[in-house]
C-alpha cells in the first residue's frame, strides 16, 4: 500500500489563506465541502477547508504530520477529526497544551484548535450528539415514557451519546437503561471503562454480538417508546444493517440512523414500520450540522448564538436538498 503521508504531502504546505482541515477517510465525499464555503461567507471567515484522507488506523507518523503542521503553520487554524479521533490523540497527545475534560474522559478529540501558543484538543461529540437529541426528543421524554436506549455499535458515537445522557441533571431526561452492542470486545471494554468513571444511575448493559438476528431479539424485548440507534456505520461505511428485515422496532419508539448519506438500510427498515408501529425516525443530518458548527466555532473563535446557528443550518439545508 502506498504511504499516505507521501500521498497527502501536497496538503501539508504553508498556507496563504486561513485553512481548516478535515481529517477523515473519504473527506471529498462529505457535504461539508459544499457547505463550508457558504458558512465561511456567513461568518466572514475568508477561510477554506482542505481534506486530509488517512486510512483507518493509520500509522502514528501520519497523525503527527498533520498535527505538527497545524501547530507550526500560522494560517492552518485547526481541524475537525472524524474516524481517527482516538488514534490521532493517542499518537499526538504530547503536542497538545490543552485537552478539555471530555477529551480526557473519552480519550479522543474531534476538534483541534489554537489559542495563542496553545494547541488545544476538544471532544465535542458528547455536546453535539446531545444538541442533536435535544432537537428531536422533547424534554422529560424518558421519564414520561419509560423508554430505553439500544445502541448498535459501541464506538465513538456510543461513548458520546451515553456520556451525554449520564451528565443530564434531570432524571426524566435520562433513559433508565442503555444497552450497547458491539461485534468485537475492545470497544465494549473501553466503553465500560469510561462508564465506570461516571457518577450515573443509568443501567448499562454490554452485549458482544455480530448476529443481526440476535439484535432483532434484543430490539424485540425493548419497552415501547425506546430508541434504537444505528451507530455501527452499516449502511454507509459498510454495506447492510445491524438488524434483519424481520426485526420489530419498539412501538411508538425512535429509530436514529447516525448517518445522512449512503444506502441507509437501517433507516429504510424503520420507514417500513413508521405507520404500523408508530416509529419516529431521525437521520444524521442534524448531528452533522451541530458537529461541524461546534468545531468551526472553536477553531475560528466564533460565538454560536441560536440565531447564527439557524442561519448556518438554513444555508446547509439549501445545499442538501
Ligand atoms: N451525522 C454525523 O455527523 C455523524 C457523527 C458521528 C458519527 N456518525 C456516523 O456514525 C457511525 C458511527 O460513528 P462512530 O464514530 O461511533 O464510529 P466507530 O467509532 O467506528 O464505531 C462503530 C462501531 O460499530 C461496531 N460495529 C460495526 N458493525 C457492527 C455490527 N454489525 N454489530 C455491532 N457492532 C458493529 C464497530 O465494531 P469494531 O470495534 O469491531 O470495529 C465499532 O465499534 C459512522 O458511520 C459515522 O460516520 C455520523
Amino acid at each position: 500500500m502506498s504511504d499516505p503521508r507521501v500521498d497527502q504531502s501536497h496538503v501539508l504546505v504553508k498556507r496563504e489563506t486561513p485553512t481548516m482541515y478535515f481529517v477523515g477517510v473519504t473527506t471529498g465525499k462529505s457535504s461539508i465541502m459544499k457547505v463550508f464555503p457558504k458558512w465561511s461567507d456567513i461568518l466572514g471567515l475568508g477561510a477554506q477547508i482542505v481534506g486530509y484522507d488517512a486510512p483507518i488506523h493509520a500509522e502514528d507518523e501520519v497523525y503527527r504530520a498533520i498535527t505538527e503542521h497545524i501547530k507550526s503553520d500560522p494560517l492552518s487554524k485547526g481541524a475537525l477529526v472524524t474516524t481517527h479521533k482516538i488514534d490521532l490523540l493517542n499518537a499526538t497527545r504530547d503536542l497538545f497544551e490543552y485537552l478539555d475534560p471530555y477529551a480526557q474522559l473519552c480519550g479522543e478529540i474531534s476538534s483541534i484548535s489554537k489559542r495563542g501558543n496553545q494547541l488545544r484538543g476538544h471532544a465535542k461529540d458528547p455536546i453535539t450528539s446531545g444538541l442533536s437529541l435535544q432537537a428531536f426528543v422533547e424534554p422529560g421524554y424518558w421519564g414520561r415514557t419509560g423508554g430505553e436506549v439500544l445502541c448498535l455499535g459501541a464506538g465513538g458515537s456510543a461513548v458520546a451519546i451515553s456520556v451525554y445522557f449520564a451528565g443530564l441533571p434531570d432524571a426524566a431526561d435520562r433513559p433508565r437503561k442503555f444497552i450497547a452492542v458491539n461485534r468485537s470486545a475492545p470497544r465494549l471494554e473501553s466503553l465500560k471503562a469510561i462508564h465506570a468513571k461516571l457518577d450515573t444511575d443509568i443501567e448499562f448493559e454490554y452485549v458482544l454480538n455480530d448476529d443481526p438476528r440476535v439484535n432483532d431479539e434484543i430490539m424485540g424485548k425493548l419497552p415501547p417508546y425506546s430508541m434504537v440507534i444505528n451507530a455501527t456505520g452499516m449502511g454507509k461505511d459498510r454495506p447492510g444493517s445491524p438488524i434483519t428485515d424481520d426485526g420489530l422496532f419498539p412501538e411508538n419508539g425512535w429509530a436514529w440512523e447516525l448517518n445522512y448519506r449512503g444506502e441507509l438500510d437501517f433507516m429504510h427498515q424503520a420507514e417500513r414500520q413508521q405507520t404500523s408501529r408508530g416509529v419516529r425516525i431521525e437521520d444524521g443530518w442534524i448531528y452533522f450540522v451541530h458537529g461541524w458548527t461546534q468545531v468551526i466555532a472553536e477553531v475560528f473563535d466564533v460565538t454560536l448564538t441560536p440565531e447564527l446557528f439557524a442561519k448556518l443550518d438554513e444555508a446547509a439545508s439549501s445545499i442538501r436538498s
